[in-house]
């Protein structure tokens, strides 16, 4: 078995509820390999449709469906900066800039409309790690430690 397979059905497993096949936790085993392997490559969409017995074009129509899925690996580290209403009540607009201008040719900034944190932003997330209550400085600290 490659690398890639073992990771593969290990995540897959994971998400194993015994009656329950594990292709109805599609999205979540997605979401798992990406954090894994920083993107879901098309090797990967192979295996994942061969062990839930599903369609490689089924399994594809997913990863192109929702955007929060790369299809390439990111060069640099990814931080996703939430710029949804409650955030941007809450001053994300003028540490855009900012972080940006931190980021450069270290770190890419994505925009995401909400984590899910709401009351307690601006905030982003970096791999599976959620970042709240950022300023300027907080902000800049992340990307130091990603990059
Ligand atoms: S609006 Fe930013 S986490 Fe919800």
């Amino acid at each position: 078995m490659s690398p890639l397979e073992d990771i593969v059905t290990e995540i897959i497993a994971r998400h194993d509820r015994g009656s329950e096949p594990a292709r109805g936790a599609l999205l979540p085993i997605l979401h798992d390999l990406q954090a894994e392997l920083g993107y879901i490559s098309e090797d990967t969409i192979r295996l994942l449709a061969s062990a839930l017995n599903l369609t490689r074009a089924e399994v594809h129509g997913v990863v192109s469906f929702y955007h929060d899925f790369r299809t390439e690996k990111h060069a640099l580290p990814v931080i996703k900066l939430c710029r949804a209403e409650a955030c941007k009540a809450r001053g994300v607009e003028a540490l855009v800039d900012g972080a940006e201008q931190a980021a450069a040719g270290r770190a890419t900034i994505e925009t995401v409309y909400c984590l899910g944190l709401c009351s307690v932003g601006p905030n982003a997330m970096v791999g599976d790690q959620l970042h709240a209550r950022l300023d300027a400085s907080k902000l800049e600290q992340m990307i130091g430690a990603a990059a």
